[in-house]
């Protein structure tokens, strides 16, 4: 039986509000949860009513029935993290409400603030015994003991320092594997399909590495802005909001070698292995025309709305294999995809070669799903060939309705399978290809809204790229 209470630090917050209680919603909805409670925290004055009213229309279709029985399950707790008082109070509030929904006493404590108070609230929560430090047992939903997890949101600190000292403060405090850092990323479907696809079919991986892959795109375009968030994305800008996290998970798992077991401790050992061998070669960085007129944008601000980088990884597999990562604001379309191109066959043909190789293009988001590009012979004409695609797409197979990866990600820490979350290690790595990449100055380039970014991001390192995207 799931059972479970979820506290939510930066209860007010918009993550809470578009995502995580929709994510707890589509929980009850689906069955998953047999008995919960959730208490949002938060400094602010306000009240459950008003928490769950804000979140109400993040959701897509609502069942009364199932509203009640989460507006019966809910509560407001008012506390200022940096009040070491305010802490025992919290604690009896959880006792109270596990007494009184019959809840063993398993607990979910999500993070959802800015990383600055990380340190603090991990630090409190200890102190005042809410979580103690213990081994749990993993991959376990009925544990004999209950269990404490912890989740702390992205983005984990905001340089490779504030990183490490967040790791050092909260593994002082928890074990690792009470300890669930987030990316998103790794709840989408198609993402968490990755090394599935890879290790699971035996075509892939003979052909995976450098005597067959020319280069891998990995793409995160968007069409979006800001929404609201300038005063954050002007400190962060996209190398760190999107690239140091989310691109850095999906080459890390493209490109990692095959683990022992698809299974946690596995799985992050080959994924840190590949991101401490990342050696960053250049960058493309643009901004769009009109950032600096965004409400809590500095005026002169520097920061990068759009990246596009050429990383390489040192090791045999993947040595002179090019890894191009580009992603922007205010782009053309909302796209994010991975492009693997293999390297071009001899040509046994004496007219009409292939004009490209094969593709093999990973579709995450908003469409799902992947295709392979081969060559064929034109029907039409004889000896000349023609590129097509072999195509799956998910939707058309599996309906248009896949959890959306923050179900996913609260259901894997129920569970205790801690493989699409980040272990310390990977953070402090990516962290470090950030370094990397601002010791170079670059310039910024403009760009106009709804473009693909500046032209000059068609050349890294001095060859030209065809960007698939
Ligand atoms: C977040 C970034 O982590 O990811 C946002 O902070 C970005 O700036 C978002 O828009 C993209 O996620 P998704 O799931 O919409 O592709």
């Amino acid at each position: 039986m799931n059972q479970v209470t979820f506290i939510v630090l930066g209860a007010t917050g918009d993550l809470c509000k578009r995502k995580l209680i929709p994510a707890i919603y589509k929980l009850i909805e689906n069955k998953k949860l047999d008995l919960f409670a959730f208490i949002g925290v938060s400094f602010d004055q306000t009240n459950t009513e008003e928490i769950l009213q804000n979140s109400k229309k993040f959701i897509s279709k609502i069942d009364n029935k199932l509203w009640n029985k989460l507006e019966k399950a809910s509560y407001y707790h008012q506390l200022d993290f940096y009040n070491k008082q305010g802490y025992k109070a919290l604690h009896d509030s959880i006792v109270n409400v596990e007494k009184k929904h019959n809840l063993n006493g398993n607990r979910i404590f999500y993070l959802a603030t800015i990383p600055k108070h990380f340190k603090e609230i991990t630090k409190n929560l200890n102190e005042n015994k809410i979580i103690s430090k213990h081994q749990s047992e993993s991959n376990c939903s009925m544990c004999k003991h209950p269990w404490a997890r912890i989740v702390y949101e992205k983005p984990f600190g905001s340089d490779f320092t504030s990183a490490k000292q967040i790791n050092n403060c909260i593994k002082k405090s928890f074990h690792e594997n009470q300890i669930y850092r987030i990316d998103h990323y790794l709840g989408k479907e198609l993402v968490s399909n990755i090394s599935l696809v890879r290790f699971t079919n035996r075509i892939f991986e003979p052909l995976w590495n450098n005597k067959n892959i020319e280069s891998v795109q990995i793409i995160l375009k968007e069409k979006i802005g800001l929404e609201g968030r300038g005063n954050f994305y002007n400190k962060y800008g996209a190398i760190k909001d999107v690239i140091q996290n989310h691109m850095l998970q999906i080459l890390s798992l493209i490109a990692m070698e095959q683990p022992k077991k698809l299974e946690a401790k596995y799985i992050r050992n080959a994924k840190a292995k590949v991101l401490k061998n990342v050696k960053f070669k250049d960058a493309v960085l643009g901004q769009y025309k009109e950032f600096t007129k965004e409400k809590g944008v500095d005026p002169k601000s520097n920061t990068e709305t759009f990246a596009a980088l050429n990383l390489e990884i040192k090791n045999k597999r993947w040595a002179g294999v090019p890894f191009y990562l580009k992603t922007g604001k205010y782009l053309d379309k909302k796209d994010t995809s991975v492009h693997i191109k293999f390297k071009m066959v001899k040509c046994l043909l004496t007219k009409g070669c292939p004009t490209d190789s094969n593709y093999l293009t990973l579709k995450i988001n908003p469409d799902q799903g992947f295709f392979l590009e081969l060559n064929i012979k034109d029907p039409e004409n004889i000896n000349t060939i023609m590129p097509i695609q072999m195509n799956f797409c998910h939707s058309c197979l599996f309906g248009p309705n896949t959890p959306e990866a923050y179900e996913h990600l609260l259901l894997n820490v129920i569970n205790g399978d801690q493989s699409a979350f980040v272990r310390s290690d990977e953070i402090e790595h990516s962290w470090k290809i950030v370094e990397q990449i601002k010791k170079g100055k670059f310039k910024l380039f403009k760009y106009e809204k709804n473009s693909s970014g500046p032209e000059q991001a068609n050349k890294l390192n001095g060859k030209g790229i065809r960007w698939r995207s």
